[in-house]
Parts: structure tokens; sequence; C-alpha cells
């Protein structure tokens, strides 16, 4: 379904690595409704993605920055608005990395420095693209700012370790950015909290296929997909949604409202054994 919903409107994406990426989705989804789009990753990702490839599809252009570096994001959002010939209507922050996942550290023997790596790559970097948006005047009024979260920012998920943390971290800026750039500008920032996704940074965590079956059995929709979320998020850059600011929105099919299915529970009587060895797993 195709609605010319973001007719006129230009966005800069973030995080487009390959067409399983929530980003790509998104960034293609656009286009169809009638948006120009720019494309940013870091220069490794682009190397070892394919994001070129997504900008060859959509006519457009790809410039490289690490969302950790103030500098990058600068010029990125500089070199932004020269293609537009303008400001910004819609920014989407798709970006998550912790090297204690990538490196199997138990969330009780983290290290310290992989920590902050975690925060800065998936929260921080947020609120440094949106200081520099604001402090450039690079976004119209009644623009709209997504970051990408998860539930283990509110509930205790196996496996997502300082992922958690980070998720938690982006919904928070995201309020407390939205407050002063709603009040300035009427740019609106809110997060979109996804069902496990078949993605490179989802397969990253532990367990992951395990979580993606217990979510989607336990949700009464099901999971969510990433061109579904692509579609949730137009309505989120749309004019449809102007008020609507500061919000962590689920979109996984009723999962964060489940406590216990009817299936679930006749599959733990089945299965209840009590694991003396790991009591707090
Ligand atoms: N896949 C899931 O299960 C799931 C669920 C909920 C939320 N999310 C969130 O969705 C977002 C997108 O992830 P995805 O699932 O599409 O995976 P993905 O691996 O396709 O995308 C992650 C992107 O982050 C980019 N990135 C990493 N470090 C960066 C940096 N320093 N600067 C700029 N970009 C950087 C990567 O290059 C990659 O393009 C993330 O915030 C993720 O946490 C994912």
């Amino acid at each position: 379904m195709v609605c010319r919903l973001l007719e006129g409107k230009k966005g800069l994406i973030f995080g487009a690595l390959n067409d399983l990426s929530i980003a790509w989705k998104v960034a293609e989804r656009a286009v169809d409704e009638g948006a120009l789009v720019v494309l940013s990753n870091t220069p490794m990702a682009l190397r070892m993605g394919e994001t070129h490839k997504l900008a060859e599809k959509l006519n457009t252009i790809v410039i490289p920055a690490d969302a950790t570096s103030v500098d990058d994001i600068n010029e990125l959002l500089s070199k932004t608005m020269d293609y537009f010939g303008g400001k910004i209507d819609f920014i989407l922050h798709s970006i998550g990395m912790s090297p204690n996942v990538r490196k199997s550290k138990h969330y009780s023997d983290l290290d310290y420095g992989y920590l902050n790596k975690t925060l800065d790559v998936s929260a921080i970097s947020f609120h440094k693209v949106i200081q520099s948006a604001r402090k450039m005047d690079a976004i119209n009024e009644w623009g709209s700012i997504l970051g990408l979260s998860y539930v283990a920012a509110q509930r205790t998920f196996y496996g997502y370790n300082d992922m958690a943390d980070a998720k938690a971290l982006l919904e928070s800026i995201g309020r407390s950015f939205g407050y002063i750039y709603g009040r300035e500008k009427n740019v609106r920032i809110n997060t979109i909290s996804q069902s496990p996704t078949p993605t490179t940074a989802g397969q990253g965590v532990k367990g992951f296929d395990n979580l993606l079956d217990f979510s989607e059995r336990m949700s009464p929709l099901g999971n969510a997909t990433a061109d579904e979320c692509a579609d949730y998020c137009l309505t989120m850059f749309s004019d449809y949604t102007r008020k609507v600011t500061m919000q962590n929105l689920f979109h996984d099919g009723g999962f964060s409202s489940m406590g216990m299915s009817l299936q679930a529970m006749q599959q733990y009587n089945k299965s209840f054994e009590y694991d003396k060895e790991h009591p707090f797993d």
C-alpha cells in the first residue's frame, strides 16, 4: 500500500547495513511514500555492508559518519542540507552495537571500556545527533526524530546484556530532548520499541532464536517484522502524528503487555525443572 504519506519530506537515515536492516526497509518505504532520503553509516560498515547498493537503488547518496563523533555528525548534517537544498524533516537513528555482547562477556563480568562503547554507540550517539541538529538548526518545524529500542529497557531478558542499559538511556534521551526541542521548534522525538527481528545486530544477541520464538508465541499478534516496523516509522515521520512526542512506542504485537499465555503456562508446567547449578539464570 502506497499513500504518498511523505511527499515532499526529506529524511536522514542512519543504520542501513544490508537488506535485513530495519533502516534499509525504512529507507525503501520512505522513498516509496515520496520522501527524499540521505543514508549514513560508518566507513567500516560501508566497506563491509551493502549501503551503496541501496543508495543506487534509491537514487541517493551515502555520507559516511561514525555517530559517536560530533565532528562527523556536524559534517554529515551540513552535507545532507547541501544535498537537500534545505533543512531535514525526519531522522531515523537505527544504530546499536555492544562489544560485550560481541565478545560474549557476561553481564556480571562486564568490561567497562566495552560498556562505555556500548552506551556511546547505542545511546549517547542519539543525544549527539539531536544536539548537533539543534545547534545547526538542521530540522524543519514539526520535524520528527526516531530511535529504535527494545523492551529490555523495562524488563530483564537474559542475554540482552548491557544493551538493556543502553536502551534505557536511549529512551530517556528521547524524553529529555523531546521536551527541549518540542518547546522550541515543535520537533518531536520518540523511540519505537520493536519486536526481536532477525537482523545482523539482532542475531548477535545470545539465544536470539529462542527469544524470537518465545515472543512470537507470547504476542497476541505475533512478532512485528522489519517491514512492519518501517511502516510504523513512516507514520511517525508523517504529519498524522504531529502531537506525539517523548514516547516510547511499543511495536511488538502486544508482547510488552503480556504476562503469561495459556500455551506458555502449559509448556512451563510440562517442562518445569529447577536448575540448581544456575539459580540466577
Ligand atoms: N533486531 C532486533 O531484534 C531489534 C529489536 C529492537 C530494536 N532494535 C534496534 O534497531 C536498531 C537497528 O538495528 P538492526 O536490528 O536493524 O540491525 P543492523 O545490524 O542491521 O543495524 C545496526 C546498525 O548500526 C550501525 N552502527 C554501529 N555502530 C555505529 C556507529 N558508531 N555509527 C553509526 N552507525 C553505527 C551498523 O553499521 C548497522 O548499520 C538498533 O538500534 C537495534 O538495537 C533491533
